[in-house]
């Protein structure tokens, strides 16, 4: 064990660029954000100090308005597409235009819970507070603008399950009419048949181009984008993060953001429940521009477990990892291995994440699901054990797949080992 978490620290800081943390070296050459909280944790292992920093980088690039951007180009680096050229958000450091799960909620108040320094953690937590809760006041606002209590993703790299089947449909509506030519970097780091496809990159770009024409200006963004999807596994992070948020809030005597947040996740989980799908034992998407649920059974409708949801829910969750387990060597696949679009290597369309692993269990586990949470971190330890900290595994072979040496999944070993 001690050694298992001794080479992941070894990732860790070979990624380290000294205030922020690259995902891996090549493919990803800037700072994630929830890559970073959730690296964060990882760091708050052997450096408390410098766990705090990283999350401290990614707000430090915050925009006016309250979102926290997806990506931050810290330095100049032509092994990414697309780049600062691309994105032209006009930002004084360069940023991408979209935003991403926001996980901060939570990784900071793991990191004050569990701060040995105390003082450090109450000073570093205090001054991070108002500004997640700008980003979560900035979710409410801008992208649920009729007030339903769920926000939608404008994009599917906001997600971060980039090529999940859940957007497939939507896609449909996207054109690929008038994208600028480019040259894809990714598949010079990164097997293609573990990547997305080019149809879909063709779409990721011409939405980006489209909300840069409209001058990346929030208030108008979330209307006038052709792909609007509720995710339940990016709402559930939310709420999440908003109830932890609280908990911080309260601890350091920030009532004022406390209710707030207490007042967000509470009217945010009651919207779930239209989102729930009993035949498939999870939560779907909801394409908010037909207002219809998505028939596609990905581990964004597991991920809720994350979040304080009813405990028959909870339980169905339970059942249904159970199930899987059945049908993949390792769990959790990020889509089920029944459903004939499921693609065992490709990125988002099966391969196990053991960020979501993470997430879904500790989940599992606080609604009182310890058996099922414990099989969900032997997979993970078993795929670091024989396969390395690589980027996402096949659910049936355990193969490692997409970049190597990754950083989160470097911190979620030490998280699941600790
Ligand atoms: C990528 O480029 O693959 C990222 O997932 C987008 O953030």
């Amino acid at each position: 064990t001690s050694d298992i978490i001794a080479r992941a620290v070894e990732v860790l800081r070979e990624n380290d660029q000294g205030a922020y943390t690259i995902p891996t070296k090549g493919l990803y050459p800037f700072q994630w954000n929830w890559d970073s909280c959730l690296t964060a944790l990882g760091l708050g292992h052997y450096d408390e100090a410098r766990a705090w920093t990283e999350m401290e980088t990614l707000f430090a690039h915050q925009w006016p308005d309250g979102m926290v951007p997806h990506i931050v180009f810290h330095v100049w680096n032509d092994s990414y597409f697309p780049g600062p050229d691309v994105w032209r958000t006009g930002r004084p450091t360069a940023t991408s235009g979209i935003t991403q799960p926001a996980v901060a909620g939570f990784a900071a108040r793991r990191l004050f819970d569990r701060a040995n320094d105390k003082k450090l953690a109450a000073e570093r937590a205090r001054a991070l507070l108002p500004k997640i809760d700008a980003w979560h006041r900035w979710f409410y606002e801008n992208r649920d603008p009729k007030g339903e209590g769920l926000v939608a993703i404008i994009h599917p790299w906001e997600s971060g399950r980039d090529n999940s089947i859940d957007w497939d449909e939507a896609f449909e509506r996207v054109s690929a009419e008038g994208v600028e030519p480019y040259t894809r970097r990714d598949i010079l780091h990164a097997d293609p048949a573990h990547r997305p496809t080019r149809e879909q990159y063709d779409r990721y770009i011409w939405l980006v181009q489209h909300f840069r024409g409209l001058g990346w200006d929030n208030a108008r963004l979330h209307d006038a984008s052709p792909f609007q999807v509720v995710d339940p596994g990016f709402n559930a992070i939310l709420i999440r993060a908003a109830a932890d948020l609280a908990d911080l809030a309260e601890a350091l005597g920030e009532t004022e953001i406390a209710i707030a947040n207490r007042g967000r996740a509470r009217k945010a989980l009651a919207a779930m429940e239209r989102l729930w799908s009993e035949t498939h034992g999870r939560y779907l998407c909801l394409d908010r521009v037909t207002g219809e649920l998505i028939d596609s059974a990905s581990v964004g409708g597991l991920l809720p477990a994350f979040a304080a949801i009813p405990r028959p829910r909870a339980a169905a969750i339970a059942a249904t990892v159970e199930r899987l387990a059945g049908k993949a060597r390792y769990v959790v696949p990020s889509h089920d291995p029944g459903d004939p679009r499921f693609d065992a290597k490709r990125y988002w369309r099966g391969p196990v994440w053991l960020v979501v692993n993470y997430m879904i269990s500790d989940g599992l586990t606080a609604a009182g699901h310890g058996h099922v949470a414990q099989r969900i971190t032997q997979s993970s330890l078993d795929l670091i054990r024989g396969s390395g900290f690589a980027e996402y595994y096949d659910p049936l072979t355990g193969e490692p797949l997409g970049g190597g040496r990754f950083t989160w999944t470097a911190a979620m070993v030490i998280e699941f080992l600790r």
